[in-house]
């Protein structure tokens, strides 16, 4: 029996750092074991938006990391949010400034979203996608649409179509559909070309909706894309486990502190950082996968970015232990269960 695991460090494709006292208190999750963490750009008060929003986060987050007492050898990886209003100039600039991607939020499908893309087939915003295609960002999707009639479980297959066009409008831009939670979702993205690769969430391989809203609200499982069926989380298991290189890390971890979910109109999110190589190795050990767990932490991702594979090792060992309730002002995922593997 296998007990213990090396993996090279970790690249995380989908980290909310925030800012402020909430980014002090995640980022040491994170750069424990991932060398590279893509930072998500829909922070509040101040959006990231354009090259001087880029350098100023980036400086915080490399504040954060230098007030740490132990130094990780870890760097973010820059985006912008696309909004109606981000022009090509806006783009060379934030690519200047260091951005490797641009992040679409459809108006209104999850936190932070209120100012989201209205209109994927505006002449303007093809443009800024040309301009994305022509400097070599990679367009990030969140990958929902929010539709009179359309239950909050249909969202994401509802936005497929409009993935469809945009793979086929820009053949070279590199284009990720963000934690995927279909089966419908990652049966397409296996069809579109290889410029089409999709994040998959350590929640979303275990939760199901019930897992949400069937034995009482948990709120500390609520997050966008809502978990679906059991076998969309089936295929999305086969999917991160089946070596496709399609498929890689994003753990879409975003913490919000417990009053923000423990309340009406509760906080969309879920804080997997602190337990997530730990989480992976359950999955994949369940699936009898372990052996292709690191191609899809420390592979597949860098190469589909175009980035070199991370130097470095973390181990996972054996070893039983209890998610703490609460860590600083957050709820982690599994808080208070059992789990099986831990960081060396
Ligand atoms: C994320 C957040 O809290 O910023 N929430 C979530 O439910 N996943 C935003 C996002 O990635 O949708
Ligand atoms: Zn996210």
């Amino acid at each position: 029996m296998n007990d213990r695991i090396t993996l090279r460090r970790l690249d995380d494709m989908h980290c909310h750092f925030r800012i402020g006292s909430l980014l002090k208190e995640v980022l040491p999750f994170t750069a424990q074991y991932a060398s590279r963490g893509i930072a998500m750009p829909n922070t509040r008060p101040r959006a990231i938006l354009t090259g001087d929003d880029i350098f100023w986060y980036r400086d915080e987050i490399r504040r954060a990391l230098d007030e740490m007492p132990n130094r990780y050898p870890f760097e973010p990886l820059m985006t912008i949010e696309i909004r109606d209003n981000t022009t090509p100039k806006i783009i060379e600039k934030a690519h200047r400034a260091g951005a490797v991607a641009g992040k679409v939020y459809p108006l209104g499908v999850t936190t932070n979203s209120d100012e989201g893309l209205r209109d994927f087939d505006s002449e303007k915003i093809s443009e800024t996608f040309r301009a994305m295609q022509d400097v070599g960002m990679l367009l990030l999707i969140h990958g929902e649409l929010d539709r009179e009639h359309t239950l909050v479980t249909k969202r994401e297959e509802v936005f497929l179509p409009t993935l469809f066009k945009l793979a086929e409008r820009f053949p070279n831009l590199k284009i990720v559909l963000e934690h995927v939670s279909t089966r419908v979702g990652v049966e397409n993205v296996r069809q579109l070309g290889k410029n089409v690769a999709a994040t998959i969430t350590a929640h979303h391989l275990c939760l199901t909706l019930n897992d949400v809203v069937g034995y009482g609200i948990q709120p500390h499982h609520g997050c966008m894309p809502i978990p679906k069926d059991f076998d969309d989380r089936d295929e999305l298991i086969v999917a991160a486990t089946s070596g496709d290189p399609k498929f890689f890390l994003g753990s879409d971890t975003a913490p919000h502190p417990r009053e923000k979910k423990e309340c009406a109109k509760g906080a969309c999110g879920v804080y997997t950082a602190p337990v997530l190589p730990q989480i992976l190795g359950e999955v994949f050990e369940k699936a009898e996968c372990l052996d292709r767990l690191e191609n899809f932490t420390s592979r597949f991702g860098a190469e589909f970015y175009g980035l070199p594979l991370n130097d470095g090792t973390i181990s996972l060992i054996k070893s039983e232990w209890v998610v703490p309730e609460q860590i600083g002002s957050v709820v982690p995922f599994r808080a208070g269960d059992k789990l099986q593997w831990q960081l060396a």
